[in-house]
Formats: C-alpha cells, sequence, structure tokens
C-alpha cells in the first residue's frame, strides 16, 4: 500500500491539534478523480473548524483532513468521472476537506482547468476566495456601473478578488486596509483606500455608499454602526458577522455563505489567464507550517492568501 502525508485532526481545539499523519493514498470513489495536490491555502474559516467553532452549521467526523482549496494534477481517474484526463491541471473547492495532503480524492464535477497562465501552485488562492468574492460582488452585492462600494477588509484573501471584481464591474471603489495592505489595494484598483486603523472608517469617507462588502469579523455593535454609511436604500452584504441595521436605518442587510459553484470558478480562471485578475499571496508555506499560519491566522498576522504546498 502506498503511504501519503496529510494534515488531519483528531480532535478540536487549538493549533496543537493539527497532526502530520502517514496515511494510504487515497482511492477513486464513482465520479471522483485523485488529484496529486501542488498547493492548498489557508482559509480563515478552516481555522474556526479546527477550534470546533462551526460543529453547529458544518459539522465534521474525526480525524478530518484539512484543506478546501486544491490545486493539482490528476494522478487516477474513477470510473464515472468524466471530462478530465490523467496529467490535467485542475483546481476545486473541496467541501469535504483533504486537500492538505499529497494526493486527494475529489468528485470530478466540482474541478475546473487551473489556469495557464500562473504557477499551478498559486491557484490554490483561487476556490473559496474567488468563489466568495464572485458570489458577493454579482449575485448579492449587484454591484454595477457607476455604483459607489465600500470594500470593508480589502486586504484580506477575499478582499483581494472583491476590490478587483467591484472595479471591473465599473464602481468606485473604496476600501478598508491598514498600511500594510493599502499598496496591494490600490494596486488591486481600489479609487481610494481609509485607513482602518487610524480612527474611524466613516470619519474618512466621503458621503455614503450605495453597497458596503463587510469581510470583517466584528462586534455586534460595530457592526450595526457599519449601516451609517450606507446611504437609505442601500444594502450591506457581510460574509462574517451578521450586520443588523436600526429598524430605521433604511438599509437591507444580508449574510452570505458561499456556495461551490464551477460555472463561477471557471469564469474566476478565465479572469486570471486574460491578465484581469491579479492573485495577492503573501506567502507559501509548507504543509509541515500548516499549524503556524493557522496561528499567525488567528492572531490577525496574514493578509493575502497564504499558499500551502505539501
Ligand atoms: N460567508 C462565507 O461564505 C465566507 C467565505 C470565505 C470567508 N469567510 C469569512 O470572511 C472573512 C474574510 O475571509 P478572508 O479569507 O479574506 O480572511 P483573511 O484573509 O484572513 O483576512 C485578513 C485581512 O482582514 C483585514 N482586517 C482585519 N481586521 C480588519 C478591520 N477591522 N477592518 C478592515 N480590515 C480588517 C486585514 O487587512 P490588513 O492587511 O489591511 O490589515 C487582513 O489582511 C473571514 O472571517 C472568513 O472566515 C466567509
Amino acid at each position: 500500500m502506498t503511504m501519503m502525508k496529510t494534515a488531519r485532526i483528531h480532535e478540536f481545539g487549538d493549533t496543537s491539534v493539527i497532526r502530520h499523519d502517514s496515511v494510504p493514498r487515497p482511492q477513486p470513489a464513482f465520479g471522483e478523480v485523485v488529484v496529486h495536490v501542488a498547493a492548498t491555502s489557508f482559509n480563515p474559516s478552516e481555522a474556526a473548524l479546527r477550534a470546533g467553532m462551526l460543529q453547529a452549521y458544518l459539522p465534521v467526523d474525526l480525524p478530518y483532513a484539512l484543506g478546501w482549496d486544491v490545486a493539482g494534477t490528476v494522478a487516477e481517474i474513477g470510473a464515472g468521472a468524466e471530462g478530465f484526463a490523467v496529467g490535467d491541471r485542475v483546481i476545486g473547492r473541496l467541501d469535504s476537506g483533504g486537500a492538505a495532503a499529497e494526493y486527494v480524492r475529489a468528485p470530478a464535477a466540482l474541478l475546473v482547468a487551473a489556469p495557464t497562465s500562473i504557477a499551478l501552485a498559486n491557484a490554490a488562492a483561487l476556490p473559496v476566495a474567488g468563489l466568495t468574492a464572485w458570489q458577493a460582488v454579482f449575485e448579492h452585492g449587484k454591484v454595477a456601473a457607476g455604483h459607489r462600494v465600500l470594500v470593508n477588509g480589502a486586504g484580506g484573501g477575499v478582499g483581494g478578488f472583491v476590490t478587483q471584481l467591484a472595479k471591473q464591474a465599473g464602481a468606485e471603489v473604496i476600501a478598508t486596509a491598514s498600511p500594510r495592505s493599502t499598496e496591494a489595494v490600490l494596486r488591486q484598483g481600489a479609487d481610494q483606500v481609509i485607513d482602518y486603523t487610524s480612527g474611524p472608517v466613516g470619519a474618512a469617507l466621503d458621503g455614503p455608499v450605495d453597497t458596503l462588502l463587510n469581510l470583517v469579523p466584528l462586534s455586534p455593535p460595530d457592526a450595526a454602526a457599519l449601516a451609517a454609511l450606507v446611504r437609505p436604500g442601500g444594502r450591506i452584504i457581510s460574509i462574517a458577522t451578521r450586520v443588523e441595521p436600526a429598524a430605521d436605518a433604511e438599509v437591507s442587510a444580508i449574510h452570505m455563505v458561499a456556495r461551490n459553484d464551477v460555472a463561477h470558478l471557471a469564469a474566476l480562471v478565465e479572469l486570471v489567464d486574460a491578465a484581469a485578475l491579479g492573485i495577492d499571496i503573501s506567502e507559501s508555506r509548507p504543509l509541515a507550517d500548516l499549524a503556524d499560519v493557522h496561528h499567525l491566522g488567528e492572531s490577525g498576522r496574514t493578509r493575502g492568501k497564504v499558499i500551502i504546498t505539501p
């Protein structure tokens, strides 16, 4: 039996619960392929899963192999798996995890061809963050030309894509970022960057916005206060803390959870290959460092996307 390394948790807890186990290399089930993993990427929600905070609405069985994002090459094709040949470069969002490993099983229907214009490992930044950004901007935010949009949390993995997609939709984009992310966010097309560390965002905002995309976990009062930055009739889309504006705020607020959608993922790949969507990779770390990356993420020390290579 061929063995491989995978990063798993056997219990919920702090970063010390991440173990590097040797397990049999997976076999594809019906409709699946096995992907030789080039990389996964860090998503903060996986740290929440590791800590046991998602069990109420995203229950998982233990041991659980981490890694929702995958970029790699098809190594083996199971019965009923269509659309790919051995050696194809693919990416996908694996909702049952497992990509923090050398090989992972993946339903072929959840994979798309990887971008050809960038290193395969870097494409692991796209699935979770890109799908979330796409759906926040286009489906829920309905961002269009002429809209004035505030991206709260533009320096993060999702924020980089949100800023670029909102700009491409023709919006005026105002972004919040700290000094470490200002340059990247301007490069992504933001028209104005407000340093959220230097005072209340509202004080630096020159009039209300049509749409506020909140990508940051906030205290409930801080979240409710976002409504004051939006014009009457405007909307707030939050992917993090649920925003509950005061009853008289005349602002609609929704909380969204991104879904897996290969059409959206393929559209993102197309933009990358057209050089119309950049990927802001802050660092690339080996799988052995995964616990450290979780620790850095939980203490607010990651920005952009962090790539994890086996
Ligand atoms: N609902 C969904 O479907 C969904 C999907 C994906 C992610 N999420 C959640 O959405 C959030 C963002 O995800 P992510 O992957 O982008 O996270 P991330 O990459 O970890 O975001 C980190 C960034 O947050 C920024 N930030 C922190 N506090 C801020 C504040 N008070 N104001 C403005 N920016 C602030 C920092 O920007 P600077 O570098 O500028 O300091 C940092 O770069 C996470 O809570 C994640 O769990 C939800």
